[in-house]
């Protein structure tokens, strides 16, 4: 059965979502994930943007062969020298560096964006993969927007880039605008004109505007794509890349309409979903096929009937192959270090340094406090905000309030300060309201809310509260998460982390580069 290589540009294209601000641990971290999950492909991301995505990409690469020697990592360049110079450059550590050109091949980007003759564009596409060879053997060639492309023009660069040295060709959909049938169509008639594509990988990367991304990327695989471009959750530009997880579990489940295999561990799909909403902020929808809350719930009295007499009733593939074991009581509050440590390792965290495992183990006791039972999907929400943590200048140590019908609420919050002992009361329009105005006193810094978000974890009375919040700081934005039974105490917690992630400098500032913003912003200049 042959084998589709995934290739993951959470990292690059997935970082491009609006409102995304992912700094170089919580990238280090995702790639980390990545690697475990056994996709072929990381697309750490675009060298030359920034200074940050350079050293992200150095850092990715410099690390990838300790989590799975077989990953690939990629960097994104134009097909300019600088951009693939500085690419070549952040791989140089990588056991396997792939860089991954693009130029644009639509009339209407050709014209408008680049104002270059069709002519031109073949070359700089040659051009810059023969660059590319120079550094590396490994070099994937993109017509960006080749789904509003000529198809005969697209035959001609890709026979061009082939006989350049490219390894595999990538035909993005890059504004979701195809059909799967066209999607299809597309690639079959290229590897009619191009019978050299059967020497290298034919790649799918389809972005989801009319909501097909997932449909075309498999109408590719199905005319004969050996990789499939894709994201965790299927977050990117505007509405989001294919969903790596619904790619995945659809070449599993229905192997009999596509017959092929992929590397990934399954089960590593739930929590790689977990800790890249919570990293980006970006929650996942309760009805998204694979990971969503409810992916896997049952309400109908008919349809529960139906699974406890046999599950295949109305599940087509089981919560376990997805890695979701929530509800499992995993430990109690008699539990030791080592008995804690060990589930740890259970659970897929074997190499957390003594230190975080200490703190997490200080948490799991307060955790055992607070709630009857302790299950898996706790622990790992904890091992996750353990990963995200930076050093404490703001340190919540309590929070009380008084709130209800026909009260002003009023909030009083104590914190260590730089060391320092403080407490302040504030009202506000609710609770959480007022615990933000008085942690904003103690801190003397004023943020402004630019999303709240709520969710439990698990399920239950006693389940865990998640509060994500996005703030903004000046120019920076910031995204944190808090983690409590107690959703007010959460909220406070978030706002906290945001203000400990604002002192540690970190979050996207309105003047840093972004990706896809100087894509476009470079390019302008040179048309
Ligand atoms: O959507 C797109 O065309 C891209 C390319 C850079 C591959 O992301
Ligand atoms: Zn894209």
């Amino acid at each position: 059965m042959a084998r589709i290589k995934i290739f993951d540009t959470t990292l690059r294209d997935g970082e491009q979502s609006p409102g995304v601000t992912l700094n170089n641990r919580e990238k280090r971290e995702i790639a980390r994930q990545l690697a475990r999950l056994g996709v072929d492909v990381i697309e750490a991301g675009f060298p030359v943007a920034s200074e940050g995505d350079f050293e992200s990409v150095r850092q990715i690469a410099a690390a990838s062969g300790e989590e799975n020697p077989n990953v690939v990592v990629a960097g994104l360049a134009r097909a300019h020298r600088g951009d693939i110079e500085r690419a070549a450059a952040a791989l140089e550590g990588a056991t396997k560096p792939r860089i991954h050109t693009f130029i644009a091949t639509s009339p209407i980007h050709m014209d408008k964006k680049l104002a270059l003759e069709p002519a031109q564009v073949v070359e700089r596409a040659v051009e810059a993969v023969k660059l590319a060879k120079s550094f590396v053997d490994d070099v994937e060639f993109s017509a960006e927007d080749a789904g509003r492309s000529d198809p005969a023009f697209l035959a001609e660069i890709f026979a061009a880039t082939v006989a350049a040295g490219a390894t595999t060709i990538n035909v993005p959909d890059t504004v979701g605008y195809m059909t799967p049938w066209e999607y299809g169509r597309l690639i079959e008639g290229l590897f009619e004109a191009v019978p050299q594509l059967r020497d290298v990988d034919v790649s799918t990367h389809c972005h989801d505007d009319l909501g097909f991304a997932v449909a075309n990327s498999l109408a590719g695989v199905k005319a004969g794509a050996t990789q499939v471009e894709c994201t965790i959750n299927g977050i990117g530009e505007r509405a989001g890349n294919a969903s790596l997880e619904e790619i995945v579990m659809a070449l599993e489940t229905r192997k009999d309409v596509w017959g092929h295999e992929t590397n990934i561990q399954t089960r590593e799909l739930y929590r790689t979903s977990r800790l890249v909403s919570m990293m980006t902020g970006m929650v996942v929808p309760p009805n998204k096929a694979v990971v969503g809350d409810n992916a896997f719930a049952h309400e109908s009295g008919i349809h529960q009937d139906g699974v406890i007499k046999a599950i295949e009733t109305y599940e087509i593939m089981s919560a376990e192959t997805v890695g979701r074991d929530a509800g499992v009581l995993v430990m109690g509050k008699h539990s030791g270090r080592r008995a804690f440590r060990k589930s740890l390792e259970d659970l897929g965290y074997a190499t957390l340094p003594d230190d975080e495992v200490d703190h997490l183990f200080k948490e799991f006791k307060d955790l055992c406090d607070r709630k009857t039972s302790v299950t898996s999907d706790d622990i790992r929400a904890l091992v996750d905000s353990e990963t995200t943590r930076v050093p404490e200048t703001f340190k919540l140590t309590s929070v009380q309030f008084q709130s209800g019908t026909g009260v002003t609420p009023v909030a009083t919050v104590r914190m260590e300060v730089r060391g320092e002992a403080l407490e302040e009361a504030a009202v506000g329009d609710g609770p959480v309201d007022a615990i933000y105005h008085a942690i904003e006193r103690l801190t003397g810094m004023h943020l402004r809310l630019e999303s709240y978000e709520i969710r439990s974890v698990g399920h239950g009375k006693d389940a865990l509260g998640e509060v994500s919040v996005r703030a903004r700081h000046e120019d920076r934005v910031v995204h944190a998460r808090g983690l409590s039974t107690d959703v007010v105490e959460a909220s406070a917690k978030a706002y906290v982390e945001v203000m400990n992630k604002l002192a540690a400098g970190l979050g996207r500032g309105a003047g840093d580069p972004h990706p896809s913003a100087s894509v476009d912003a470079v390019e302008a200049t040179q048309a």
